[in-house]
């Protein structure tokens, strides 16, 4: 077949060019445009998608050059039990990811792809995950028939020319291939959102051996944005086991003392728990003397340095945070991020032309336009924004943006956080013993879903915060932090911290937000040797003397049940950590097991509440 390819973009890579020919046989679209990632193309396709009625231009007075867009409301939120790990072997993908032969998933999804771009453009978008020419970064294609996912990827990756220089005429790639899935009749009228509406017939398939990935159906996130969760983190992981280095769903901040010294940490929450927050948090009142910068607020990618510390780079270009909550009481620095540049998604659209979320500060507007497109008023009782509406905003324009968040080499870390959202057990802030306790604290992380109102939350097992982002074997990728523990590395502390607490009533205890900066300078103070600890059955946990409390007002009593620890709810925790950690079989890490029953017999030998001031 003979399609225009179009676009300013030029290679001579016979591979690539062969590839884009081949998926463009099968998916048949009307032509082929190579992006070049310029403001140029930026300000073309986004005034196309005005005109198409797919994104809503917000008024330049209040938000300049940003947009809005509505999704199909099938299409919200990543899939994941539509996510499959393709490996040759079930047993490489093992018992947290779904799987499909890749030879198998190759034929069904040849069926879904053929002619599924008719009537459309094929977009070719070269881009890098991290720094162009880096020796840490990647460089990934991917194919799209959404001009909404080009303007995305503008933000969120390295979009440009220079990469299919990097590149040269045989350099390595990963291969994203995407279809939102809605091919187009002759004259057929488009939707704003077009998509697969059937879950079933979605698919986000990653192939770790020849490094591609195959989505199809959804125009969504991390379905879409392929250099993200895809790429960065499930197909990254492969690479990052393989190679001896990590690939993880972690924020990175740089803390600096008063005294100038500086610290950078690396955390791991599970998805919608405060990474974006703590990336850009602000010293409260009182503790003005520190600083916080923002390298990432989602992802990163760590790798041992000639010197044998970790270095971390942030192998995205942007934030796509989510909006409800975003607000100048929780997150100024993000607030401000989002002044100009900015593509919104499924928040709602004030009479004025501005955005709007719940959350946010000050009233709400009397009226708004919802995430449906429909009409809003605050007496109504459905949100006006989707509760995972989404800002996709460029990181360089975050006031805290770190100096180095662009340096090839990375920043080097000297803590990991983990932490997921958890209403009681678990303390606000504990160090691990050593690393193989803490690769166990972080194995064994657990988050409760977000809309249980009841009491009885379950526990969702989010270890290392990557349950749905770990592209092969958890028990292995358990051992791979195992085997980084014995390289005679400058290996990070461990920290579990929790902000989530609650008390008999159901109310946080703690303020978080700007106060766990509180938290973060007892970290630093930890890793330069500064301030003390006492050991609990969970690990080192601060006295109340510990804490720098200046500005805050937050007594000894209230600090007591934060860090307090029940004999039952430990002992609990480790049992039920004995039937989640078997699933794993020979995979497990034995030291893995070590360590849970390690804290068994630690809980057994407890009082029947430990608390931190009586130790
Ligand atoms: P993904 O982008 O989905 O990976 O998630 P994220 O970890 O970046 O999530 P985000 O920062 O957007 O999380 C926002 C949610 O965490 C909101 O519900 C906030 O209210 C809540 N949150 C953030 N920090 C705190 C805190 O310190 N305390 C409490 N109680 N809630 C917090
Ligand atoms: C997450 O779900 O952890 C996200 C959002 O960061 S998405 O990119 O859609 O996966
Ligand atoms: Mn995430």
């Amino acid at each position: 077949m003979t399609v225009k390819h179009d676009g300013g973009t030029r290679t001579n890579h016979s591979e690539l060019l062969s590839w884009v020919d081949e998926m463009a046989a099968m998916c048949t679209p009307d032509s082929i445009y190579w992006c070049d990632g310029s403001a140029e193309e930026y300000d073309r396709l986004c005034e196309e998608l005005v005109q198409a009625g797919v994104y809503t231009r917000l008024n330049p007075e209040l938000r300049p050059n940003s947009f809005l867009a509505r999704s199909h409301p099938s299409d919200v939120a990543r899939v994941e039990n539509r996510t499959f790990m393709c490996h040759r072997n079930k047993d490489d993908a093992g018992p947290t990811n779904n799987w499909m032969d890749p030879d198998e998933m190759k034929t069904v999804l040849t069926g879904s792809f053929s002619g599924c771009m008719r009537g459309r453009t094929m977009y070719v978008i070269p881009f890098s995950m991290g720094p162009i020419g880096s020796p840490i970064a990647q460089i990934g294609i991917q194919i799209t028939d959404s001009a909404y996912v080009v303007t995305n990827q503008h933000i969120m990756t390295r979009v440009s020319q220079k990469v299919l220089d990097t590149l040269g005429d045989d350099g390595a790639y990963v291969k994203c291939l995407h279809s939102v899935g809605a091919p187009l009749e002759p004259g057929q009228q488009d939707v704003p959102w077009p998509c697969e509406s059937e879950i079933d017939n979605k698919f986000i398939s990653h192939f770790p051996d020849t490094r591609e990935i195959w989505s199809y159906g959804s125009g969504y996130g991390g379905n879409a944005l392929l250099g993200k969760k895809c790429l960065a983190l499930r197909i990254a992981s492969n690479m990052a086991h393989e190679e001896g280095w990590l690939a993880e769903h972690m924020l990175i901040l740089g803390l600096k003392a008063p005294s100038g010294e500086r610290t950078y940490v690396a955390g791991a929450f599970p998805s919608a728990c405060g990474k974006t927050n703590l990336a850009m948090v602000l010293p409260p009142e009182g503790l003005k003397d520190w600083s916080v910068t923002t390298v990432g607020d989602d992802i990163a990618w760590i790798k041992p340095n000639a010197d044998g510390s970790l270095r971390a780079i942030n192998p995205e270009y942007g934030f796509f945070g989510v909006a409800p909550g975003t607000s100048y009481q929780s997150n100024p620095m993000a607030m401000d991020t989002l002044k100009a540049n900015c593509i919104y998604t499924n928040v709602a659209l004030t009479d004025e032309g501005d955005v709007w979320w719940e959350g946010m500060d000050g009233e709400p507007p009397a009226h708004a336009i919802d995430w449906k497109g429909e009409d809003w008023t605050p007496d109504m009782d459905h949100p006006a924004a989707h509760p995972n509406s989404r800002f996709t905003a460029p990181a360089a324009q975050c006031p805290t943006i770190d100096d180095h968040w662009e340096d090839p080499e990375g920043v080097p870390i000297s803590a990991f956080l983990f932490g997921g959202r958890l209403s009681k057990t678990f303390p606000l802030v504990y160090e691990a013993f050593d690393w193989n306790h803490g690769v166990f604290l972080a194995a064994s992380m657990g988050s409760e879903a977000t809309a249980a109102a009841i009491g009885q939350a379950a526990i969702r097992r989010d270890p290392f915060a990557m349950l749905p982002f770990a592209g092969y074997n958890m028990g292995d990728y358990w051992q791979h932090w195992v085997d980084m523990g014995k390289k005679g590395l400058k290996l990070p502390r461990i920290f579990r911290v929790n902000w989530f607490r609650k008390d008999e009533h159901g109310k946080f205890i703690w303020p978080g937000f700007g106060e766990n900066m509180r938290v973060l300078e007892w970290v630093a103070d930890r890793v330069s040797g500064k301030v003390g600890a006492v050991e609990s059955p969970f690990g080192l946990v601060p006295r109340y003397g510990d804490i720098n409390w200046k500005g805050l007002d937050f007594s000894q009593q209230n600090f007591a049940t934060l860090t307090e620890i029940g004999r039952d709810e430990g002992l609990a925790e480790a049992r039920d950590l004995k039937d989640y950690f078997a699933q794993f079989g020979d995979r497990l890490p034995e030291t893995v097991e070590a360590e849970r029953r390690a804290l068994e017999a630690r809980m057994e030998d407890s009082p029947e509440m430990w608390r931190s001031d009586a130790a």
